[in-house]
């Protein structure tokens, strides 16, 4: 088990209402990741060739052992599986579930109204997909399926973006401990839900595959080991039930990657005497390593894992990132307004057919399974939902300013994540549902 490992134990459980935890920036890699955006160093073309045909469907029909047996069991709501990837932003008077104050957890800079944004309108959407309804929260289910399970987000600022979303609306109706949290940055913490007796943790690990992340004392670059997962979070997979993978934007950076002994390349490297190799194939690598290792080691063992793999959340950065209106939409786009394209449209595509292919090479392992929670399109459609200034409490409380730091890559609480959660609740009924038929 790893040093920072949420499954330890500690002595003195933190109760999660009690104080607001004085969370330090987390990572949000501000400077560099912007700057990235605004100059964006001419990204290579992907190395794999593009296929012609993305299947839209994330959620294929894999169910033709339902439909192919005519049985008189009841019918289930999850024979044919939604499609949530494709839909609109309708108006909803109902708004979110929660606030933020109600649950304590949210990232300070992602508490976008306590921080003075006054424009609310951005709260009050739902995602409607084309061919079905997608039901409101409900955690009362959520913890219902979950009974007796732990469930662990792995991944970067996104991970902990989409596990704040959902603790906040868990909190709604059952109170957690935080009963861990490794002492640096927040970036490991569990806590745990009595009354279903219930864990969620989250594992920083921003390549998912064993990494050296940039810094100030080392070198100015990356290093990710593409053959060997991060034994921090892995070394705890066996306590955990649910896996929900989040990662994308820190294989922007510059960096060099390692496959064997040897070096395979590198991205935005000068002077490094590597052949520069892009991200998207060692973005692919990564999800191949992590997925067949997960599918391994508790296939091997007979104990059943769920995967879920959120899929690239793309920022919206429309002008310079430190000056006001860097993201100033306060609407979602329209249905057309926005096509998926570009990195954003092969960043999600990698992860896609990675999921598909770990679908088809673990057959042996039946206990495993893994879907792509499909939420790139739908985040793109929502150019209104970042913190935007708000990163920084009142920026505006002196006037406009020159320089103004913008976050236009994370996004506000409550909030469009909130979306995601209420699909991943969706699959996870659906999984139950195929759970119970089985037995
Ligand atoms: C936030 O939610 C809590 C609990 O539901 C409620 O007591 C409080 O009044 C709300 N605060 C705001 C500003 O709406
Ligand atoms: C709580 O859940 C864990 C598994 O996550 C299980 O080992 C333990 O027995 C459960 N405790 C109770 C009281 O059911
Ligand atoms: C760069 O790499 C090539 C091929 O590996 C090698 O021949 C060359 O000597 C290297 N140049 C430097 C400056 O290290």
């Amino acid at each position: 088990m790893g040093i920072s490992s949420p499954f330890k134990d500690q002595t003195h459980p933190y109760t999660l209402f009690k104080k607001l935890l004085p969370y330090a920036l987390y990572a949000l890699f501000p400077i560099a990741l912007l700057r990235l955006y605004l100059h964006p160093p001419s990204l290579p073309q992907s190395p794999i060739d593009p296929l012609p045909n993305v299947n839209p469907i994330i959620f294929p029909s894999s169910s033709s052992s339902f439909s192919s047996s005519p049985s008189h069991e009841e019918e289930s709501a999850y024979e044919i599986p939604c499609d949530y990837t494709n839909g609109k932003w309708v108006r909803d008077k109902l708004g979110p579930l929660y606030n933020g104050t109600s649950c304590g957890t949210i990232k300070d800079g992602q508490n976008c109204i306590s921080h003075g944004r006054s424009d609310l309108g951005y709260l009050y959407w739902r995602w409607k997909p084309d061919k079905c309804q997608l039901p409101r929260f409900e955690p009362k289910t959520f913890l219902q399926i979950l009974r007796n399970k732990n469930l662990a987000f792995v991944g970067d600022s996104m991970a902990r973006n989409q596990l704040e979303s959902l603790l906040c609306m868990l909190a709604t109706v059952s109170t957690p401990d935080l009963v861990y949290r490794d002492g640096e940055d927040n970036k490991f913490r569990r806590w745990h839900f009595p009354s279903h007796n219930i864990s969620v943790s989250i594992h920083w690990s921003p390549f998912l595959v064993r990494g050296i992340e940039k810094s100030n004392s080392g070198p100015n670059y990356n290093k990710l080991y593409l053959d060997y997962v991060d034994e921090r979070w892995a070394g705890d997979m066996d306590r955990m039930d649910m896996i929900v993978l989040s990662i994308g934007h820190w294989f922007l950076h510059p960096a060099v990657f390692y496959e064997g002994d040897s070096v395979l390349g590198c991205h935005y490297c000068p002077g490094l005497n590597h052949t520069e190799v892009g991200f998207y194939e060692v973005f692919g690598k990564a999800f191949r390593t992590t997925l067949k290792t997960i599918a391994e080691r508790r296939g091997a063992n007979g104990n059943p894992i769920d995967v879920i793999v959120t899929t690239f959340s793309p920022s919206h950065f429309e002008g310079d990132w430190d000056k006001a209106g860097a993201c100033p939409k306060t609407r979602p786009f329209k249905e057309g307004e926005k096509l998926l394209e570009g990195m954003d449209a092969d960043m999600r595509r990698v992860e896609v057919e990675e999921v598909e292919a770990a679908k088809a090479n673990t057959e042996q392992f039946p206990g495993f399974r893994v879907e792509a929670l499909d939420v790139t399109k739908l985040s793109l459609m929502r150019p209104d939902g970042h913190p935007g200034p708000y990163m920084h409490p009142f920026p505006f409380a002196n006037g406009v300013k020159d320089r103004v730091q913008n976050d236009c890559v994370h996004w506000c609480l409550p909030g469009p994540v909130d979306t995601w959660n209420q699909i991943l609740l969706e699959v996870m009924k659906r999984w139950d549902d195929q759970s119970r038929r089985q037995v």
